[in-house]
């Protein structure tokens, strides 16, 4: 009883101070900047389409994206694609899915999703971006991350670059000294490096930049509508406000009357 009792202070205290900080070692995290941060923030499609190749040429060696469908590479508000482009992404890159009708394996078309990663133990990465949001604390009203996002895609850009170059071998695994990865060491392989991806946009390429937007290519895949609900928050306040001025004045209006007599009543003093 009183071991549940520990536990769930100490689960409590690591809350409080940001859980990635609770292990030995790890916890680091960059407060890299993106463009869709803040309340009127949106996502840069020039980065989400960066973002994309590095996911294609780097990640998706290992990591798959099962929950995104290939089509809404097309969203306006996110990558951009032409339909054109969409199609021409899924041949050069010959995306296959496995049919389960066919028993067999079949070139994707834009209606299927991402495929599943092939590399043991290398997770899923549709909602990454969201399963290690909080860097920004989960305490308060919500407001840091209004202003500040989630904090999500600043662990991940982090924990892409923040290698110390340390290696051990423990119980067969290869683990890497990773000064964001909680506890330290990580089963992935440094991913990036400076120059391995070509943008055709002339976009600078070193390791952090192609992490930071790799990472905000995934903050999309995980919340494809942010615009969305971000305008639709604000719709909402606006509404709201206004309803509570109308609301004042209803009231002052409607007491009026009773006010005034209930003044002339009252004796002078
Ligand atoms: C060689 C295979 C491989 C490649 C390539 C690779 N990863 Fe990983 N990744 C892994 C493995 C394995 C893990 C699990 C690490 C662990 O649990 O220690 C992982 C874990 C992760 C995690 C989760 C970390 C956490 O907090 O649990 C993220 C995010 C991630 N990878 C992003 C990426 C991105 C982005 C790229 C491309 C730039 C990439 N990975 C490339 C194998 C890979």
């Amino acid at each position: 009883m009183f071991r549940k009792l520990a536990i769930t202070t100490a689960t409590a205290l690591a809350l409080g101070t940001g859980a990635a900080l609770a292990a030995g070692g790890g916890g680091h995290v960059t407060d890299y900047s993106f463009s869709f941060e803040g309340p009127f923030g949106t996502f840069d499609q020039n980065q989400l389409q960066r973002g994309l190749q590095v996911y294609t040429e780097v990640c998706a060696a290992c990591h798959g994206m099962t929950l995104v469908p290939i089509r809404s590479l097309t969203d306006e508000d996110g990558p951009g694609l032409t339909d054109d482009e969409v199609r021409a992404y899924i041949e050069m890159n010959y995306i296959e899915v496995y049919d389960e009708d066919l028993q067999d394996w079949r070139p994707a078309t834009p209606n299927d999703h991402f495929p599943e990663g092939s590399y043991e133990g290398a997770p899923d990465l549709s909602v990454m971006a969201k399963a290690r949001a909080g860097f920004h604390g989960p305490y308060g009203l919500g407001l840091n991350q209004l202003f500040n996002g989630i904090g999500g895609p600043e662990y991940m850009a982090s924990y892409l670059v923040n290698y110390t170059g340390e290696e051990q071998e423990l119980y067969g695994t290869y683990l890497y000294g990773n000064t964001t990865f909680e506890g330290g060491w990580t089963q992935m392989a440094p991913p990036l490096w400076d120059g391995m991806v070509e943008y055709a946009d002339g976009a600078p390429n070193d390791m952090e930049s192609l992490a930071v937007d790799v990472s905000a290519f995934l903050m999309w895949a995980a919340e494809p509508h942010m615009m969305d609900r971000k305008q639709m928050g604000f719709t909402a306040v606006l509404l709201l406000g206004l309803l509570s001025v109308l609301l004042y004045l209803t009231n002052k209006r409607l007491w009026a009357p009773v006010k005034a007599r209930a003044k002339g009543k009252q004796p002078a003093e």
